[in-house]
């Protein structure tokens, strides 16, 4: 049905309402780029737009809409698209943190309540999920993703594709997922945004391509080419990519858009003139340009000039169509526009709810000596730090459609939790950093962490007045929202100054010190990590992150996230990832330094916390790895068991980890792959076994020809509680 029906409309639409099709303009409510859309009314009417993206509110849409279906020539619909990345209206945690819930409910839930929200408000389409993997936290963008690890990333992508899109994207209250930055773009070099990549292909399908597939694999209906080069063609002119890898290879039948105005910057890239990058694109895959106009603008010419067929853009074209009829919008192009529910479907008491507790869960204890925290709800509390009363940065990073006046802070957070038994002081105690032009550079959305123009030492020392009548201290000290996220690479990724200066101030004042860490990334937290008592971080929580942050640390929620990057000891280590290879010439376990082997003359190669860490208020024993049986055929299946128990005194949730080693292979291969997880809550006291059954798929690998394969031999499996700490067994794969 579809089929006739979009052949049927083709056969009516002239060369330019066609092109009209493949153009995106942005409507200008945010942006991310220096170039903008214009008249963009307009070329609605001459048919010469096919949807628009970032426009907030749904009367709006519906307007915009009405222009579309009734003025016209074939009244086809637009589709709307937003970066609807981490909730809509209710923000949840940035995806970075929500990936350390470990929790794929939870994550599922997030991206059903983004998708129910938005599509309540006239959006259809969410450029999410962003499965790039990540391995240098310089790179801003690290806070959009899931993470270092392929498994992990690409089960979230599978989750987030089913909270946004369901079981029916013809329904109202399900919007269509684009999978992006296709492909690579996590590897930018030096973490420096739209740098260059280059990888073998060995490593792309081995680690960096599994979650793109997942997703797609999942249904998700687009896919958005990424800025990066690829074997030195930029994403959005490469045939390989597009159509070889994406079309053939993998069997996606959905639509492909650019980034922001990525086909234009290809002439930077040294690609040629716009004409020739247009033609370039559409001729590698790509359906849809974002912005840009490039299509619009050059394709009627390449045809003239033979440069393009008539039939790819007929096939672009129909694929852009084909998304607007699996969304229904030729059956209702108002059906996403229903002003009464978007009265009544957003920002609602239980989604705000679920965004608390998600949050919470989110949060990774990394360190708590002298079970400092949870937090007695009495006392007197000293809550420092320029992140303990800043609404508008709670939310985080691609926060576009929040009311940034509604978020809950640190400061009131707390005093909700804690009821009236407590008292609770507060003080600014520093600016984010000393250096203006920085903040204003990293807080260039508007998302302003305000100056306060007194003096540093004025500051300070309204900081340790109030810690001086206080029995603990809260220190909420990081980075501002949009240190991290788009355009947001930094050389050091410290703590800034100011506020570690802060820190030790308030160290040396004797006071059990609990640092709340916002971040975006991981952070080089060596320092903090050997002074201060107890941290917890809380990336950028969402919209509830106050509250959500006060139940942690009074201990109504016990902290059960999960560390999905490493924590490098400096910078200088990155990339740093547990699942790397072992090189020749590995340091021997236990030894820092080794002459003539892998390591570094100034820093051991360990991080400060591993990928999988997190502690909890509870504590967890694991027996010894339990083995079905010692060897299996290619067809066979082993169940590989521990038991775990809680030998603390508080219920606790716990993230158990599978990992898998190749050890001897026609490639080498890393040290430890997840392969598996499992969340568990226990009493206090409670045991549970926990097994995982490892079949030949968990063994496969991609070889040196590119061939999915698995190799008979011997394998390690560990079991434990974080990718460093782990019981081991091992098994053999037998020939058949
Ligand atoms: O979706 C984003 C993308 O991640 C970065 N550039 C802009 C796009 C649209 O806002």
């Amino acid at each position: 049905k579809m089929n006739s029906f979009v052949k049927n409309l083709m056969s009516k639409m002239t060369l330019d309402e066609k092109l009209g099709q493949l153009n995106l303009p942005g409507a200008g409510d945010i942006t991310t780029g220096q170039a903008s859309s214009s008249d963009i009314a307009g070329k609605i009417k001459a048919g010469k737009v096919g949807g628009l993206f970032n426009i907030k509110g749904v009367e709006k849409i519906r307007e915009v809409q009405r222009v579309a279906v009734e003025d016209s020539r074939l009244k086809i619909p637009l589709i709307f698209g937003m970066d609807v990345i981490h909730g809509y209206q209710t923000a949840f945690p940035i995806p970075l943190g929500l990936a350390c819930t470990w929790n794929m409910d939870a994550i599922e839930k997030s991206a059903r309540i983004a998708a129910t929200e938005a599509s309540a408000d006239g959006i259809c389409w969410t450029f999410s999920p962003m499965v790039d993997i990540a391995r240098d936290p310089r790179w801003g963008r690290i806070a959009e993703g899931s993470g270092e690890d392929p498994y992990l990333g690409s089960e979230i992508a599978r989750a987030m594709v089913r909270g946004y899109q369901g079981t029916d994207l013809t329904k109202n209250n399900t919007i269509m997922a684009c999978v992006k930055h296709f492909a690579l773009y996590g590897a930018a070099e030096a973490g420096r945004d739209y740098n260059t990549t280059d990888m073998s292909h060995f490593r792309m399908y081995n680690e960096y391509l599994p979650p793109y597939k997942a997703a797609i694999d999942a249904g998700a209906g687009s896919v958005m080419s990424s800025f990066n080069t690829i074997d030195g063609i930029p994403a959005s002119a490469n045939r390989w990519l597009m159509t070889d890898l994406l079309r053939k290879q993998w069997g996606f039948k959905g639509f492909v858009v650019t980034d922001y105005t990525a086909i234009n910057e290809m002439i930077d890239h040294g690609m040629g003139d716009l004409q020739t990058v247009s033609a370039l694109a559409l001729k590698a895959g790509v359906d849809m340009d974002m912005v840009g106009e490039g299509f619009l603008t050059t394709l009627k010419k390449s045809l003239k000039e033979g440069k393009v067929t008539q039939q790819e853009i007929d096939v672009a074209c129909r694929r852009v169509l084909e998304a607007k009829y699996k969304l229904g919008l030729f059956d209702d192009p108002y059906k996403y526009c229903d002003v009464q529910r978007s009265k009544t479907e957003i920002y609602t008491p239980q989604n705000l709810k679920d965004s608390r507790s998600i949050a919470a869960e989110s949060f990774v204890l990394l360190k708590n000596q002298n079970n400092v925290l949870p937090l007695k709800k009495s006392g007197t509390i000293a809550l420092v730090g320029p992140l303990a009363d800043a609404r508008e940065n709670m939310p985080g990073t691609w926060s576009v459609a929040t009311d940034f006046t509604k978020p809950i802070t640190v400061l009131e957070g707390l005093k909700n939790v804690a009821g009236n038994n407590a008292k609770i002081l507060y003080a600014k105690g520093a600016n984010l950093d000393a250096d203006s032009a920085f903040v204003e550079r990293a807080t260039m959305f508007g998302k302003t962490l305000k100056r306060d123009t007194s003096s540093a030492a004025t500051l300070l020392q309204q900081a340790l007045d109030i810690a001086a009548q206080a029995d603990v201290i809260v220190a909420a000290v990081g980075e501002a929202a949009e240190m991290s996220g788009e355009s947001s690479s930094r050389s050091n990724i410290d703590i800034p100054q100011t506020q570690k200066d802060l820190l030790a101030a308030l160290l040396k004042t004797g006071k059990p010190v609990v640092l709340v860490l916002f971040t975006g990334r991981p952070l080089t937290i060596k320092w903090e990590s050997e002074h201060v008592p107890a941290i917890l971080n809380v990336w950028f929580g969402g919209s509830e992150a106050g509250n959500a942050i006060g139940d942690v640390l009074f201990g109504d929620v016990n902290p059960s996230g999960k560390l999905t990057t490493t924590f490098p000891q400096n910078v200088g280590q990155i990339p740093i990832y547990y699942s790397h290879m072992n090189t020749g010439r590995p340091l021997e376990q236990g030894k820092w330094f080794q002459k003539f082997r892998s390591n570094y003359l100034d820093v051991s190669n360990e991080p400060v916390y591993p990928f999988g860490y997190g502690l909890s208020y509870t504590s967890f024993n694991y027996s010894n790895i339990t083995l079905s049986k010692d060897q299996m055929h290619p067809t066979d299946k082993i169940t590989a068991s521990v038991t775990v128990t809680n030998t603390g005194t508080k219920e606790g949730k716990e993230v158990v980890q599978l990992y898998i080693r190749d050890l001897v292979g026609s490639v080498s291969r890393p040290v430890k792959e997840l392969k598996g997880f499992q969340k568990i809550s226990l009493k206090p006291g409670e045991s549970r076994k926990v097994s995982f059954t490892i079949g030949v798929n968990d063994l496969k690998f991609y070889n040196s020809d590119l061939k999915w394969v698995s190799e008979p031999g011997d394998f390690k499996v560990f079991i434990g509680t974080n990718s460093s700490d782990v019981k081991e067994a091992s098994f053999k794969l037998l020939a058949k």
